[in-house]
Formats: C-alpha cells, structure tokens, sequence
C-alpha cells in the first residue's frame, strides 16, 4: 500500500444550504405552511439557548402566524427567486458540488394531498438546470427541518405511524421526478438530533404525548422505517442512485480521565451511533434496546420493520461537524444536550467551541465503525461579520476555522477514510435554524439584510470568498 496524500482528485468541494433557510417565497407557487415557518425572530434570545426545539401546543398556537411576531424565513434571503445570482457565485469559486433542500410543503402543501403540486416540481427542475449548467452536482435532502404544519395538528407528527406512507409518497415522487437530474439523496437531515432540532424534524408537541421521550424515539423509529422504504424505491428507480443518510456529529469527549467520566462518555456516544448503526448496519443495536428498557421507553416496532430496516441500508454517511463537548459525571446525565464546556476551547457567541481536531476524530471513528463512502455535508463558523464601507468582510477568523477543519479532515482521509465530498455551511449568508438571526453569518457570500430582513440585499464577497476559490483550485492544496 502506498502512502496517500492530500485529497482525491474527483473530491467534490462545495457548500450546503437548507430550503427553510434561504427560499424565503412562502407562500408562492402553492406552497403550504412548514414547521419552519413559524420561527419568529426574537431580538432577546439568549443566543446560547434554542427557544424552539421542544414545542408544546401553547408555544405552537403562540408562534403560529402571529402578526406580532417577524419570521426571517419568510423571505430568507430570496434564494427563490434569486437562485442564478447565487449559483453563479458559487460556480465562480468553482463549486463542484451544492447540497440543497426540497421543501416537503412546495411539493405536498399540507402533507396529504393525492396529488403533487405542479408548480413546485417544475421549480426544482429550474434549480436542477441550472446547477448542471455549471456542471454542479446536487446533493439532496428530501427532509430538512420542515414537515407540512398541516401533519403536526393532524398527527402530532412523526409520533404517528401515518407519517411513514405519506412521507414515502412525498419521496417517490422527488425519485421519479427528478431521477435523471439528482443521483446523490439524503433522506431526513441529522436524524439524530433529537435534543436539540426536535421540532423541526419531528412535528411532536410535547403536551399530546403521555411519554415525550418515547414519543420521540417512537417519531425515529418511524423515520427509520420510511427511509428504508425511500432506499428500497430508489432502488427499483434508478440503480445508479447514491443513498445517504446524515448525522450531526454529537459524540463528544469526557471531561477528565475520571473512569466514571469515561464511561458516561461510552455510554452517550454509543446512543449516537444508535441512529447510523440502525441505519447503515441494519439493525436495532442492544445497547439501545437495553437503554429504551431503562428508561421507560416503549417502542411500536412490528417484525416487518425489522425486515425492512434489515434490507434496505443506505450508501454513504453524510455528518455535519461544527464543535465538540464533554460530558462530567459529576453534571452530565444521558440527555445529548446535557454537556460541559471544554476549557482548552474557544467558543462563538452561541457557544459553539472550536476543535478541528474533533473533525478528524469523529471522521475516522465513524470509517472504523461503518466502512462506507462519508462526505462532510455541513461545517461552518457562524459569527456576526461586519460589513465595512467599501463593502469588503475581513473574515479571518472563518477562514482560520474552515482551513484547520479542512486540514483535519484531509488527516482523516490520508488514514484511510472514504470521504468523497467537504460542503461548508452556508457558502452565502442565510437564517439561522437556531436562533432565526442571519446575523449569524456562515457565508462566504454576505447578504446585506439585517435580522428584520431591512436592507438591500445585495450580494458582497467576503474574503474567505477568494480563499476557499483557491482551496478549491489547489484540490486543498492551498491550505
Ligand atoms: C445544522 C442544521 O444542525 O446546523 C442547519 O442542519 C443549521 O440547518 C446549522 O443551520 C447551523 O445552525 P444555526 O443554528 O447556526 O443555523
């Protein structure tokens, strides 16, 4: 064997972006009401904690078009309308690749209509079009953190079993529809990120459950049972289709050497690796059986899911890595949101601490784990960017981040793992799921709106702009 070096030379480089966060376009062209849609903007956020994740039905009566209340994703930053203008930003960087959402409400407007709405589909066919124009492969997430409103109130959401038949509807259609234009998909963005992305993803109001926690599980086990019913189509559609599934890295790091500090740690890490092991080895791991057991979890699960989770695994692992975390005996339980900070990191205003090495690590533990095909579907550096008079961003401190991350993940590569593509969150400034700020800038790309959506929108180039061209250019070379 030789020794690698550097990254392959078909890497795909690009960027990742989700539809809620950037369409804007609301209510045009047919298109029904999502969870994402009723996020308000609220200017006294404590930017270190998620005021929207775990709903009950007052806060979702409360947020749910409520005219005291802006909602940024309402016109996001006209990504909708404006896709070209972006696009042929990004094809001057040299983007390769662009992983993008379809949102389920353009398609299905309340969910459970008999048939697809026309006017969204011929949209995504433009999108598509254009991307080939450039020769930018698309990589598609079928589920970003919006599901039909329409499905929360009907079935308090994936906590029903209905969900199954008719997201699997929603993506038979995509697969068909768009089976010559799309070959990368990605089924339901970080399945596992039940602490923290709960709403978005899984509809479930807290206070229409006895059990939430079971309910969420519950609300997984049906996503894992759709998904491999998605795989199983796919495949009779188009055998060339590459199907993934996605993580939000949350393995994380004891906080001293403590045994008891490093046990916790096992034990936290390996119920997130319960999402990919389900998914990617084909099976219900019995550590999680023994996990549900404990705490009072009781799952629906019938022997045909089984089958199906069994037969239909996916083809690659998409992880989105942004910061790391400990965990303490001493004040950590099981809950994924329950960590400590790292005192050798620094951390953004939101929190979020930076650990390059933590990239390589968690890359080359999921290679060990699971051998299949990996990509980097998001990683990014939010921070309040300042737009100087000439219209020029200094943002050094992003391109600090994104370089060191790169680099940790070429490491992964030289070891050994099959990592095909690196997307950065988000290649232009869009609203953030989070807190629903854009201020929380990712983008390569400013956008000249304020949280209000007040300014001109014109588009400036920042200077991670000409940097990350040159990553791309060089094949990383640059770094
Ligand atoms: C990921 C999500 O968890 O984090 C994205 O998939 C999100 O949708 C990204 O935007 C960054 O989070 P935030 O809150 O800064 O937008």
């Amino acid at each position: 064997k030789q020794v690698r070096k550097g990254f392959p030379k078909d890497f795909l480089w690009g960027g990742a972006v989700a539809a809620n966060q950037c369409e804007g376009a609301w209510k045009e062209a047919g298109k029904g009401m999502s969870t994402a849609d009723i996020h308000p903007y609220l200017p006294n956020l404590n930017r270190k904690e998620l005021d929207f994740n775990h709903l009950d039905s007052e806060t979702f009566y409360r947020f749910k078009d409520n005219e005291e209340y802006y909602y940024p994703n309402h016109k996001g930053v006209e990504f909708y309308h404006r896709y070209k203008e972006y696009f042929a930003l990004l094809h001057e960087m040299g983007f390769t690749c662009f992983r993008m959402s379809i949102a389920w409400t353009r398609i299905f407007p309340n969910g459970d209509e008999k048939e697809p709405n026309v006017e969204g589909l011929k949209h995504y066919h433009e999108v598509f079009q254009e991307l080939k124009k450039y020769g930018i492969e698309p990589i598609v997430t079928m589920s970003h953190y919006e599901m039909p409103l329409h499905l929360v109130e009907k079935y308090n959401g994936w906590s029903s079993r209905e969900l199954v038949d008719l997201f699997v509807k929603y993506c038979e259609v995509l697969l068909k529809e768009y089976k010559d234009e799309v070959t990368y998909w990605i089924v339901i963005n970080q399945i596992n990120l039940i602490q923290y992305e709960c709403f978005g993803s899984l509809g479930i109001l807290k206070d229409k459950t006895e059990n939430y926690l079971q309910a969420q599980y519950q609300g997984i086990h049906h996503q894992f049972v759709a998904s491999a019913k998605v795989v199983e189509l796919a495949r009779t559609i188009n055998p060339n289709f590459k199907m993934g599934t996605m993580l939000a890295d949350c393995i994380i790091n004891p906080f001293t050497c403590h045994p008891k500090d490093v046990e916790l740690t096992m034990r936290r890490n390996r119920m997130q690796y319960f999402f990919g092991d389900v998914q990617i080895l084909g099976e219900y791991p019995q550590f999680a059986i023994q996990y549900f057991n404990e705490n009072n979890i009781h799952l629906d699960i019938q022997a045909t899911d089984l089958e199906l989770i069994k037969k239909h695994t996916v083809d690659f692992l998409c992880v989105s890595y942004y910061y790391s975390r400990c965990v303490s005996h001493e004040k950590n339980g099981m809950d994924a949101a329950d960590t400590v900070d790292n005192p050798y990191l620094k951390a953004n205003e939101w929190g979020w601490a930076i650990n390059p090495q933590g990239l390589y690590c968690t890359m080359s533990q999921y290679w060990d784990r699971y051998h299949i095909p990996m990509m980097i579907g998001e990683n990014g550096f939010g921070y309040v960017d300042v737009l100087e008079e000439d219209h020029s961003v200094h943002d050094d401190y992003r391109i600090d981040y994104l370089g060191k991350h790169i680099r940790a993940l070429q490491m992964a590569i030289e070891d050994g793992a099959d990592i095909f593509a690196y997307c950065s969150w988000a290649p232009f400034d869009i609203i953030s799921a989070g807190t629903a700020e854009i201020s929380k800038r990712y983008g390569y790309i400013y956008v000249d709106y304020d949280d209000y959506g007040k300014g001109s929108g014109a588009l400036y180039k920042k200077d991670s702009f000409y940097w990350y061209k040159k990553v791309i250019e060089t094949n990383g070379e640059s770094l």
